[in-house]
């Protein structure tokens, strides 16, 4: 409003100012149109009475004074030797009339045209000298442009009145829209104070098709995000909690009614060293799992795969007494954290061993995939043992997801559920993923696909290697 407001004010006046100049333009043409007629008259005209040419001045400008009908503001006389001839023709304002006597004082001026400040303002004359050899004379023509003027600052008024009233009408239709417009925002707004640190179901009503409702749509979207991630934090918490508190509680049921024989006080003391050591391998893997939301999580750097692949094959041997065949091996570099990579197929050479009775073949293996843009690693650990239920398969990589097969290793405990979870935090830190083919009652191969060559994300590469240590 405030910018229409100054370009309105900028249009008056330039307005105004081009009509003034106008006035005085138009002023002057017609003053040179009559001197003009008047020397044509003047050269050319005849007496009425003798149809002879004039012979005296004064009756020349008698004459043609008389045929005259000047326009608003102009006015037309008559000067022989220094004195007006009768009245004046035309309509000169009143405060000239009466006045000092104008249209002689142009006559004393070496010029034939000029401006002069008169009592009604300004006056553009222009003066024709005639000379009949009997007698010398002038014509004398001027024109006030104040009466121009005032008509022009009339035209500007109303002008600029009918120009503040739109204003005053587009300010006020300005507002009710754009309140119109806003009340969505404030909607929003306002479900956005409502959503408290613990509720986080409230959306807001999405209505037409506009930029508001896809913003609506968008901060619905945002909400649906965080109120999945909350739910998933909160039952993660809740989950970790429970894990926790079993072991606990054995401990210290255990501690309490510690035996006093002490062949029995070292068995006891041995469970409890055993759901300690449980607990501990719970706490870490619950840690490795927030600090895989941490982007320094994994470091990738260029890494020889084979010789990685072999670090892997020997670092499995101890898992349990398994015949562990290394099926293939990748030639060749690849931009990937080797630490967390042999972390990952740690975590399934120990799903394999505990799915699988001993002695069974367990066949693990590497490849590069893809093409030349984009190659692939994968890496991948075969086992014997009773596979994974298909409805299984999309939740066991969850948290705390334990499947329904059954484990063979009756008396091991069963897991927390975290080691999958795990291999699928380091596969998403890498941009790759993890995965399971299996086909129920005949094995399982697990697997990671990573991107091989460094992937476009800013600073990662540049990261402090030794940051991750541990
Ligand atoms: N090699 C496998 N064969 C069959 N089922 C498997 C295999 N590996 C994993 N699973 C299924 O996936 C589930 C989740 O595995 P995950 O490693 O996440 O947890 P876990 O081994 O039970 O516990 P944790 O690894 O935390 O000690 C397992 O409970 C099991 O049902
Ligand atoms: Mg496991």
């Amino acid at each position: 409003m405030l910018t229409t407001f100054v370009l309105l004010v900028v249009v008056l006046v330039t307005a105004r100012n081009l009509l003034l100049r106008e006035v005085d333009t138009r002023a002057n043409a017609d003053i040179a149109q009559e001197a003009a007629e008047f020397r044509t008259f003047a050269a050319e005209g005849v007496d009425p009475t003798t149809t002879q040419p004039f012979t005296s001045v004064e009756r020349l400008l008698e004459t043609y004074l008389l045929r005259q009908s000047p326009s608003d503001g102009e006015v037309m006389a008559g000067i022989v030797d220094g004195r007006q001839l009768g009245g004046v023709r035309g309509n000169p304002p009143p405060a000239v009339l009466g006045g000092p006597d104008l249209f002689t004082a142009t006559t004393t001026a070496a010029k034939t045209s000029g401006v002069l400040t008169s009592p009604a303002g300004e006056m553009r004359w222009g003066r024709v000298d005639v000379d009949s050899g009997t007698g010398r004379g002038s014509f004398v023509v001027a024109a006030f442009t104040e009466v121009g003027r005032a008509s022009v600052d009339r035209t500007m008024r109303t002008i600029a009145a009918v120009s503040l009233a739109g204003l005053v009408l587009s300010t006020g239709v300005a507002y009710l829209v754009a309140g119109r417009i806003l009340l969505p925002v404030r909607t929003v707004r306002a479900v956005a104070a409502e959503i408290g640190e613990t509720d986080l179901t409230a959306r807001v009503p999405v209505e037409g098709r506009d930029d508001i409702a896809a913003l609506a749509q968008t901060f619905n979207e945002m909400l649906d995000r965080l109120e999945h991630a909350y739910t998933t934090q909160r039952q993660f918490v809740d989950d970790a909690g429970h894990e926790l508190r079993t072991p606990i509680t054995v401990v210290r049921g255990h501690l309490e009614l510690l035996p006093e024989d002490p062949e029995e006080r070292r068995r006891t003391l041995a469970l409890v060293d055993s759901e300690l050591t449980r607990m501990g391998r719970l706490v870490s893997d619950l840690l490795m799992l927030a600090k895989a939301e941490r982007p320094d999580f994994v470091v990738p750097r260029p890494v020889d795969v084979a010789q990685t692949m072999l670090d892997i094959e020997s670092k499995v041997q101890p898992l349990g007494d398994r015949r562990w065949h290394l099926m293939e091996v990748a030639e060749g570099t690849a931009w990937i954290d080797a630490q967390r990579v042999t972390q990952a197929m740690l975590q399934l050479a120990a799903n394999a061993v505990a799915h699988t009775a001993d002695h069974t073949t367990v066949q693990l293996g590497s490849r590069f995939g893809g093409d030349d843009s984009a190659r692939t690693l994968s890496l991948w650990i075969s086992d014997q043992g009773p596979g994974v239920q298909p409805q299984d398969a999309p939740v066991i990589f969850d948290r705390f997801r334990r499947g329904r097969s059954p484990e063979p290793a009756a008396d091991r405990r069963a897991g927390a559920g975290l080691g999958l979870a795990i291999v699928r935090a380091i596969a998403d830190a890498h941009h790759g993923s993890a995965w399971v083919r299996s086909v129920p009652g005949d094995g399982a191969t697990f697997g990671l696909d990573l991107p091989a060559d460094p992937v476009a994300q800013g600073g990662r590469e540049a990261a402090d290697p030794n940051e991750h240590k541990g």
